[in-house]
Formats: C-alpha cells, structure tokens, sequence
C-alpha cells in the first residue's frame, strides 16, 4: 500500500464511523423524542374556580429569585407580571382572584440583611407587588427598627389591605395600635361575595418591648372581636379568610381553638386558612367546608387555592371538599408562571410594571455589591437535609470538618485548652450551597445570622456529653422555656411537628373520610428516585398533604429530606484523659440550652458565670474565608 491509499483508507473509516454514530444518535434521540411525546406534560394545571388565591409567604427577603438554582429562576418582577396575567384570565372568567401574604420579609437574603436595618431597600421592591391581604410575621417583630420599618412602609402602602388581630405597636405619644387594620370586611369586585378577614400570628414572645403579640385564644375573648362577629352573622359573610403566620398542622392547639370557637358562630360557613412560618408546602383539611393551606418558603412556591362558591351539599365528604376547594404549590419559575399565564414568550409576558420591578432588583444588587464574588462552590452542592447528616455532601459535614476548625478566639483575656468542642444548632444554617460563584449575597443565605462565639471549659467526661443530650428527641419546655428541637432549622421541627400527630387521637380527624386524610405515602426512596418516569424531571418537592400528592404544579424527583440532628459539633480532641480540660464553644444564643443540658447530665456546679466571650467572627464570616481559600 503506497502511503495514500494508506491515508484514504485511515479517512474513509474514519468517515464510516462518523456516518455510524450519527445514525445511532439519530435513532436514540428519535427514540427519546417519542417517548417525550407520549410523557405527561410536566407541569399540572392549575384549577380555577368563583375565588382564586395566590399566596406567598416567609420570603425572606428571597426577591432576586435564585440565582444558583435554575427550577426557582423566577424574580419578584416576574412575580408581578405573573400576577398581572392571573388576574386578567381571572377577569376574563369572571372569577374572582386575591393575593395573600402572611409573613417573614427578612432575615435570609442579601438583598435584605446587608442594610441597616434590614429590609430597607428589599421591602421597597417587596411593595410593587399588589396585596389584597396581608399580614405581620415574627420576623418583623424581634428588632424595633425592624417593627417601625414595617409600619411605616408596609403598612402605610397597603392601609386597609394590611390586617393584624393579635399584634400592635407602640407609637411615639405611647399608644398602642393594631400594626394595620384588626379585621377587614369587603365584597369582592367579580362575584359579589362577601368576605370578612381577620389576621394572626401565632403565640411569639420575644418580640421587642415596643410590640405587643395577644395569643389567639385570649382575642377569642375581647370584646372587639366578639362584637366584630356578631355585627357580621353567617348570612353577610360568603367567606371567611383567616391568614396569618401560623403553620396550618393539624396539631396546631392554637388554631384548633379558633376553629372551635368560628364554628359556634359560623356552623356551616365557608373559612380558608392561609398560613406560614414553618416553611413547608403543605394543605390541611379541617372540616367539610374549611381548609388551610401553606406556601413554603424563600420565593420557591406561589400556592394556589380556589373555592366555588356554589358547591353543592349531599355527596361523599370527601367529594364535597374536592369540589369546593382545589390547591396547587407552583414553583416560583418562569417555566411555570408562563404556563399558568398562557404566554408562551418572555416579550410578552413581562409587563412593564414587573420589568421595573426586575431593574429595581438589579439596580439594588449592584448599589449594594451583592454579586461581587468571593470565591467558587465548584466540587459539590452542599445541602442540608436531602444528604444523610454523615454525607460529604452534606454542609453540616463542610462546617464542622472545615470551616469551623479556623474558629479562633478574638478574646485575648481568656486562657484556651489544648482541646475543644465547637457545638452549633443546625438551625444556624438557612440554605443549601449550591455550585457556582459565591457572592457577598450568599454568605445572607447560607447563614445571616451575626452572632457571638462564647466558651465554656468543662472536664471533657462532661463536655462530650453536651451534644448528644442537646440532640435527645423528646419535647422539653421547662420554665426557661428551652426547646431543643427549635435549634433545628424550622421546616425539619415542623416535619417532627407532624411525624407526631400521626400518633395523636385527633377528633376532627377521626370524623373524616380516611382516604382524603391516610394517603399512603408512596416509596419515595426508591420509586420516585430510581424510576425512568423522572426522565427531564428536576430535584424538587413532592409533597404530601390532606388531599394527595398531587398538589405540586411542577413535576419534580422527589427530594428526600433527611433527619437531622438539633445540633452538630466540630471536635478537636486528643487522647488525653477523661478530666482534661476541654473549651467547649458555642453561640451566645444557645447558652439556655447548653446549662439544661448540664443539669441534665448531672453536673452540678453552677457554670454560668464562667461563660466567656470567644469570637465574633460568627459562622457567615468563616464561611467567606474558607471559600475564599479554598476549593470545595
Ligand atoms: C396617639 O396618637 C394616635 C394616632 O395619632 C391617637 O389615635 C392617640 O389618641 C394618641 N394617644 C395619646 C395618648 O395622645
Ligand atoms: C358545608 O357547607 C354547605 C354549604 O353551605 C352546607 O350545606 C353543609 O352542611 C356544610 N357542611 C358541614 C359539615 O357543615
Ligand atoms: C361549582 O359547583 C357547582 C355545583 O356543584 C357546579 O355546577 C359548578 O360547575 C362548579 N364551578 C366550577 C367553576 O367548577
Ligand atoms: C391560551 O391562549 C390561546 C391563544 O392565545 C387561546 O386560544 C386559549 O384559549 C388559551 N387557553 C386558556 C386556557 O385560556
Ligand atoms: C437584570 O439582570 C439580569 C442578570 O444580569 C438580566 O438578565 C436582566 O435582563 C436584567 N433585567 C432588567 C429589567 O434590567
Ligand atoms: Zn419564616
Ligand atoms: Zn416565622
């Protein structure tokens, strides 16, 4: 062979390879083209009906969307176009449609933590959106600044439309007022149904002093809100809306009473519950004609809900609520609000109000420097829960193996030991760490808290001992009030919250059809997550509430939250004996919990005055430097 012919040779199979594989992925990508027909579509529809809702909740300041996460690309402007659509196809159906928010509009975000105080510049964006209702969240009420702010901006932009029954502030000249309306009574623009609305937030007690949180059963009461009920009886109220930022589990004493007590009023009358605060999508049936339904968290979800006015009485209870209300969680996505809004170009659904709303947030970011990058998340994600606590991939194993270990003490007065236990509650973290740039803005996200390291030095057969009774599962209040399940992070106690009252003999529970209220739940584990019918699906919720499973409008592999413990610790110990000393280190804030936690151990010498100031260089900070350093 001459060495052309060599060559040709070397092309032409070459070529005949090239031909092979092209064909093959012609065949394999027509294979998969014609499954794709044949698949459900991805995204449920949602139903519409007389009343349509769209509620929000625990934002938290969440109003750039997420940038790390492409299944929640949606932004707040594009919330406000969304709306704008849902409310013209309302209107077009002669439907009725109202927008609830219940809560929590800092403390979790950039955009809202990094000014003083917080929420300055993000509720200015928060308020371009319309709210026929809404309401005050505990967040809003630990600062002073924070509770004026609220007043001052929220509630002086939506006046009649922002309600409070149980929480007031205290005003320069020494008043208190109801922080916006205590109730408010309205007639709906399309289907002339009368409403009437009151406002709660659950029984929360370290507000500031200049706030004041009546628990809902002592509002049952006063007389204002008996008088409020009886000037509306059953026949001028279609609807009774109840929002507020309380969770709507059936195990909630607090709404139980007040469903107890509404009853006696109103017997037969339509009420919807609309909750938060334990960041969870979640629906719950609590009577035939009253239902609850809750939202999630941190601008993933814009729940659904819809109530026909008219259904008929006499069928199967569970029939009948179906017909009367129908609910959906909608991934905060432009995916999904295109869809529900029928709009099948980003041209034509953006409006111009949610365009301004879109450069209002760019505008911010780049006055405030939220994108300016840090460092890099380029191995892994990090989560919280969705990877056993053991996982690499877990953040609590990034936070207690590395970040932590560069704690030092910016106390130049105390003296250390050669070993030491860095105890932190998982509650501490916010966020899952997602791959890609981490900004200024991620540090809000991961952890905004800003708290003080203290040190306690202990003989190490007790120091090693703190943890693990922190981590006991059992519910403790005792007179300091020390709950060690709410150094979790709220959707993992709510989930405890819950996993409970299915061993509850609850009696509304009783009285209704089981198969609304005992779905099973399918094998998450290994159907969802193995099956091919999760082909083009992304990670998300599939969530499981009184009415199914099917309430998710965006078809997601079902994320598997795993249990956590309350708290993780990093050791650094060695092999010296069970008296050394050991400094054990922890954020101020779980002080209570830890001098339980040695009375319970049985260590009797009192140590709270020898708890010493370690470092501020809170968990946020650490977190910079490391990403900063390193590659994870
Ligand atoms: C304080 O101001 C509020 C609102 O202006 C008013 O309603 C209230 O009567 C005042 N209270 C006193 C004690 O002056
Ligand atoms: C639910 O509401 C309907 C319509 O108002 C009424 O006929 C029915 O009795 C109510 N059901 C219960 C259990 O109160
Ligand atoms: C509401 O219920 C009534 C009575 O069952 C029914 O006729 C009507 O079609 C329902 N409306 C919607 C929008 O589903
Ligand atoms: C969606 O829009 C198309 C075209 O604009 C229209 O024909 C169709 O009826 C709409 N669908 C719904 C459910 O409104
Ligand atoms: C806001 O910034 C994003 C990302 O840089 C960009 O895609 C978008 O077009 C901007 N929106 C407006 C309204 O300026
Ligand atoms: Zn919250
Ligand atoms: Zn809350």
């Amino acid at each position: 062979m001459t060495e052309h012919t060599k060559i040709w040779h070397w092309y032409s199979s070459i070529f005949l390879i090239l031909v092979l594989v092209v064909n093959i992925y012609r065949i394999l990508s027509n294979v998969s083209e014609n499954t794709r027909i044949s698949d459900p579509p991805l995204i449920r529809n949602v139903k519409w009906n007389d009343i349509n809702f769209v509620h929000t909740t625990d934002t938290h300041g969440w109003y750039s969307g997420h940038i790390n996460q492409r299944q929640y690309d949606a932004n707040w402007g594009h919330f406000v176009s969304f709306t704008k659509h849902l409310k013209d196809l309302a209107h077009s159906k002669k439907q009725d449609i109202l927008f609830v928010d219940t809560g929590d509009r800092h403390d979790g975000n950039g955009l809202s933590d990094i000014t003083t105080p917080n929420g300055a510049l993000s509720l200015p964006i928060f308020i371009k959106q319309e709210y026929d209702l809404l309401t005050v969240g505990n967040h809003e009420l630990y600062e002073w600044e924070n509770s004026k702010q609220e007043y001052d901006i929220v509630v002086q932009h939506f006046q009649a439309n922002y309600i409070s029954s149980n929480v007031e502030i205290k005003l320069d000249n020494g008043t208190y007022v109801p922080v916006g309306q205590l109730y408010k009574y309205f007639v709906t623009p399309i289907k002339k149904a009368k409403v009437l609305s009151f406002a709660f937030l659950f029984d929360f007690t370290r507000n500031n002093p200049f706030t004041k949180v009546t628990p809902i059963r002592e509002v049952l009461n006063q007389d204002w809100f008996k008088k409020t009920l009886l000037e509306f009886p059953p026949e001028k109220v279609d609807l009774l809306v109840i929002f507020g930022h309380i969770p709507v589990s059936h195990n909630d004493e607090e709404l139980f009473q007040l469903h107890q007590f509404l009853r006696m009023y109103y017997p037969t009358t339509k009420i919807q519950y609309f909750g938060g605060h334990s960041h969870i999508r979640d629906f719950s049936v609590y009577d035939e004609n009253l239902t609850g339904l809750q939202s999630g968290r941190f601008c993933e979800t814009a729940g659904w809900l819809s109530i026909n006015l008219t259904a008929e009485d006499g069928l199967q209870s569970s029939d009948q609520i179906k017909r009367t209300f129908s609910r959906s969680y909608i991934d905060f996505s432009l995916k999904s609000f295109m869809h529900h809004s029928n709009i099948s170009t980003i041209e034509e659904f953006n409006t111009n109000q949610g365009l301004m709303v879109s450069k209002q947030i760019n505008d911010t970011r780049k006055e405030l420097n939220l994108d300016q990058i840090i460092g890099h998340v380029k191995k892994n994600n990090y989560f919280m829960d969705y990877v056993p606590l053991e996982s690499p991939k877990s953040i609590y194993t990034l936070i207690t193996k590395r970040i932590l270990l560069a704690l030092e003490s910016t106390n130049k007065n105390i003296s250390l030991s050669e070993e030491r236990l860095i105890i932190i509650n998982t509650g501490s973290i916010r966020y899952d760490l997602y791959k890609g740039p981490y900004t200024v803005d991620t540090q809000y996200i991961i952890s905004p808290f800003e708290n003080d390291w203290v040190k306690l030095t202990l003989p190490k057969s007790i120091a090693v001992k703190i943890a693990p009774i922190l981590n006991r599962r059992e519910y403790i209040a005792d007179a300091n009030d020390v709950n060690n399940m709410k150094l979790l992070p709220e959707h993992q106690y709510s989930q405890i919250i819950k996993g409970n009252y299915m061993h509850l003999n609850n009696p509304i529970i009783e009285d209704l059809d089981q198969t609304i209220l005992r779905y099973p739940i399918p094998e998450r584990f290994t159907s969802h997550l193995a099956s091919n019918a999760n082909k083009g699906k992304s990670k998300g919720y599939v969530t499981h509430d009184d009415f199914g499973h099917d309430g998710d409008d965006t078809l997601h592999r079902a994320v598997v939250n795993y249990p956590i413990t309350n708290v993780v610790q990093a050791e650094q110990l060695s092999e010296s004996s069970n008296d050394a000393d050991v400094d054990v280190i922890f954020y101020n804030f779980i002080t209570p919990n830890v001098l339980w936690g040695l009375k319970e151990i049985g260590y009797e010498q009192d140590v709270s005055d020898n708890i010493e100031f370690y470092s501020d260089k809170y968990l946020g900070l650490l977190l910079n430097e490391y990403i900063k350093d390193h590659d994870i």
